[in-house]
């Protein structure tokens, strides 16, 4: 590309006016051993604007199921709730069919670490934690967002687990700005984590998103500070940690092949942002 050329992003600006200066400084840190984004990993104004309607309608779906969710009812409610809201405003659930995924949304009670499968038989008990892990498709365009529920009236134990999930994900977001390292968001993350006790899921991360449901860069939560791949403007991905009480091992269960369990039986909790690296820092584009 020439510095007059109009830039490939489809700004309608030149290069030299548009993305050529980050794309320098970008080979730069490459020489010097970095990890750095390629283009594709930079979404462009136009796809921006749409992976943003979809996100509104993923936090829509999210804030019906937070007006719904209660004792007494099973997942497979939550189910259908996802499901009507999404495909009733024009949406598709991207966990639909993703990979043979049978249900519209992930619902992960207590050990469950995550991809919990809605069913009839799973009643939300008071006390229980729950994590719903909603993802939307949106004319073809991915968002994707969790939050944890306390169910009633919940253990001391329980409740500052989530309060410190909830924690990390925000100092995690600190860190997600032009020029860090997405091992500063992971860093940050895990020493909050270990800081109070708790241990950090690895080998299961965040992800790029957008285009499709998963895309690059992988996003882990136990990474270094200063390592991992260099952030700049139009990065799109989701800052997802999963938390455990006790150690971070996991075992996937065995019937269908989805479920994550904590190894030890500890609790385990996950809140998932999706963001945009901005010129300054990071939007929230679904939560
Ligand atoms: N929403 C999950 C994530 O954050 C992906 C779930 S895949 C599914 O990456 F098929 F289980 F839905
Ligand atoms: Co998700």
């Amino acid at each position: 590309m020439e510095r007059n050329d109009l830039c490939w992003c489809g700004s309608g600006k030149k290069y030299k006016k548009c993305h050529m200066q980050m794309e320098e400084k970008l080979a730069i840190l490459a020489d010097e051993g970095h990890i750095v984004p390629t283009r594709d990993m930079i979404k462009t104004p136009a796809q921006i604007e749409e992976i943003r309607k979809s996100a509104a309608l993923n936090t829509a779906v999210l804030d019906h199921v937070a007006a719904h969710i209660h004792a007494g009812m099973s997942t497979e409610e939550i189910d259908h709730l996802v499901y009507d809201y999404t495909v009733s405003h024009g949406g598709i659930p991207a966990p639909l069919g993703y990979e043979g995924f049978p249900k519209s949304v992930c619902t992960s009670i207590n050990n469950e670490i995550c991809h919990g499968i809605p069913d009839e038989s799973i009643i939300l008990q008071e006390g229980d934690i729950v994590n719903v892990d909603v993802s939307t498709i949106l004319n073809g365009y991915f968002s994707d967002a969790s939050r944890m529920f306390c169910i009633g009236e919940t253990s001391e134990r329980a409740r500052r687990l989530v309060q410190t999930v909830a924690e990390c994900v925000e100092l995690g977001l600190k860190e997600a700005k032009p020029w860090n390292h997405l091992g500063d968001i992971a860093d940050a993350i895990n020493s909050h984590a270990k800081a109070n006790g708790y241990s950090v899921v690895e080998d299961i991360g965040g992800h790029g998103i957008g285009l499709e449901f998963h895309e690059e860069p992988f996003v882990s939560y136990v990474t270094e500070k200063g390592t991992e791949m260099v952030l700049v403007p139009g990065m799109m991905f989701t800052i997802e940690p999963m938390i455990n009480e006790g150690g971070p091992d996991f075992f996937v269960d065995e019937d269908n092949g989805w479920t994550i369990y904590t190894e030890d039986d500890g609790l385990s909790a996950q809140i998932e942002y999706m963001v945009l690296i901005t010129e300054d820092g990071a939007e929230v584009l679904t939560k």
